[in-house]
């Protein structure tokens, strides 16, 4: 009796193994729906690099049409009120000036440059490792 299930089980694992190895397979074999073809001219911001010195021109975009959204947030408007606040600090020390020539590197989306900018300091670069932003 106990053999007889051993034997049972020992066919349900084979089966089971063969069955998944085939799904598996089929899944290799399909092309994933969420898969955008890299020259889909319907989405041309989602068009992927051939490499990292693809230098093909890409549709200019406006700093702030790119980042209309970003900037409209209420998370965006914190960090920079909360900038605004900081530099607004420095300056009262003395530390900070309009004339003040200031570079932000790994500024990311850039709310420390935008805030700097907004408090009137001329020149003001932040650096990306991808963007670089100028105000
Ligand atoms: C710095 O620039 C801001 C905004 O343009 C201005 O309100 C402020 O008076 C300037 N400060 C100085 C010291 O010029």
């Amino acid at each position: 009796m106990e053999r007889h299930i051993r034997r049972f089980l020992n066919k349900l694992s084979f089966a089971s193994i063969a069955i998944a190895t085939l799904i598996l397979i089929f899944l290799f074999l399909q092309t994933p729906q969420t898969c955008i073809p890299p020259n889909s001219p319907s989405k041309p911001h989602l068009k992927f690099l051939k490499s990292s010195y693809d230098s093909t021109p890409r549709e200019l975009v406006s700093i702030d049409k790119k980042n209309k959204r970003l900037w409209s947030s209420n998370d965006w408007k914190k960090k920079l009120s909360s900038f605004i606040n900081f530099f607004q600090s420095i300056r009262d020390l003395g530390l900070l000036h309009n004339h003040t020539k200031f570079i932000c590197v790994s500024a990311g989306a850039g709310p420390k440059v935008m805030a700097l900018s907004h408090m009137g300091v001329h020149d003001v670069t932040g650096v990306e490792l991808i963007h670089r932003l100028f105000w």
